[in-house]
């Protein structure tokens, strides 16, 4: 892909695809780390004297977070520390006099993309009157929004085929960091799953399994304990649990892959519950079904012994992917899994990439410096199709 340092940007129009895509509680839009990533981006082209026109979606059709992008120029305003003017139009012609009236080291933010059929139409897409209309009124376009790469839009996919084309910044970066997860791999390689929401997680999985890409792959949060259940495990009231949650629908999936890939997994040997004064707890496997049988002494975290046997994996490890958490690291009497995984990712030598919000939030919680992961991955959904072998067609229509 073609960068920002392959164009004179200099007095250009410059149409910028970032990814503002962000949490909303009650109305309103959370600042997050994709403001401060895409600020990069965005400081750069106003430094090389261009007019940066930007484009950006939130949420989906339908959806509560479905909302203008008019909060989103804030945060981005204080991110690049400069304002950027909210449009509330994206290609009609007040959007159009505005972009002309644009002086070079000046930004703009149009309105949410999703707004316009347009943006999900599902072909033809630089025959729409978006591309038509906005290729005309700018010079170049730079994609810097990688996490949503995977998605077949107008806006990723229309622009490229009918204006020059270059990758931003976060782009470049994730794309890069990313490929050393899936080929020229260093290894052993070691993925380390967790969390609470299985799907991608096992998609995931099983791609890594199949292809050979992980060495080894340590398993806890929901993960962990639907292959304990697929290795025929009795995890007390937990096991209700999962199938109450709808979890358990992958579990004749994760049977075939237990059994066939048992050398390459390594699953949780004890856990942590909390016991009537709310103090942990750490029980063997074993004991779940007497200890943890009511909703209340439920696991919530993997317990030390685990810890210890993912440590030592993740010391050999040249190549890390990290998706946690390992427990409810924001209950005191869970925190422990978690804190003690990322210290000793903290401590390993190889690569190391890390995606999910939740990541970060403990990384910050456990003060765990951010500069001890060689990459941290704003993409969501992007990033797992990346490392299942999917090809991007964001990616491709730039390369
Ligand atoms: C994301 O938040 O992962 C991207 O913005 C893509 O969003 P989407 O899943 O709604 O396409």
């Amino acid at each position: 892909m073609k960068n920002l340092d392959d164009f004179d940007f200099n007095e250009k129009r410059v149409l910028l695809r970032l990814d503002l895509n962000s949490p909303v509680i009650d109305g309103v839009v959370q600042d997050n780390e994709r403001f401060a990533a895409h600020s990069e981006t965005v400081k750069e082209l106003l430094k090389k004297n261009a007019s940066v026109i930007i484009i950006a979606h939130q949420g989906r059709p339908g959806d509560k977070d479905f909302v203008s992008l008019e909060q989103h120029a804030e945060l981005l305003s204080k991110h690049v520390k400069k304002k950027v003017k909210f449009v509330s139009d994206l290609f009609g012609d007040c959007a159009l006099s505005e972009i002309a009236k644009l002086k070079p080291g000046r930004a703009l933010l149009l309105e949410n993309l999703r707004f316009y059929s347009e943006e999900l139409v599902e072909k033809n897409f630089e025959n729409t009157v978006m591309v038509s209309r906005l290729s005309k009124a700018c010079d170049v376009f730079v994609d810097d929004a990688f996490s949503v790469a995977h998605r077949v839009q107008t806006s990723i996919v229309g622009f490229p085929k009918v204006m020059p084309s270059f990758a931003g910044r976060v782009m470049q970066r994730e794309y890069a960091a990313i490929s050393k997860a899936i080929s020229n791999i260093e290894r052993p390689y070691v993925m380390v799953l967790g969390g609470s929401k299985p799907d991608d997680v096992v998609k995931l999985l099983k791609h890594a399994l199949s292809a050979g890409t992980a060495d080894k792959i340590l398993c806890s949060g929901v993960i962990g304990e639907l292959l304990l259940l697929a290795k025929g495990e009795d995890l007390g009231y937990k096991s209700k649990w999962l199938e109450q949650q709808g979890y358990t629908k992958n579990l004749p999936e994760l049977k075939t892959l237990v059994e066939k890939y048992s050398d390459k997994l390594v699953l949780p040997t004890d856990f942590a519950l909390k016991d009537r004064d709310g103090i942990r707890l750490e029980v063997l496997l074993k004991q779940l079904p007497s200890v943890a049988n009511t909703e209340s002494s439920m696991p919530g975290d993997i317990g030390s012994k685990t810890a210890y046997l993912f440590d030592s994996a993740i010391q050999q490890a040249k190549t890390v992917y990290y998706k946690g958490p390992q427990g409810i690291f924001e209950e005191p009497a869970f925190e422990l899994g978690t804190r003690s995984v990322l210290k000793s990712i903290a401590s390993c030598k190889g690569f190391v990439l890390m995606g999910g919000g939740h990541s970060l939030t403990a990384l910050d919680k456990f003060n765990v410096s951010k500069k001890k992961v060689s990459h941290i991955s704003i993409a969501g959904g992007a990033l797992i199709a990346m490392l299942c072998g999917e090809s991007l067609p964001g990616v491709e229509v730039l390369q």
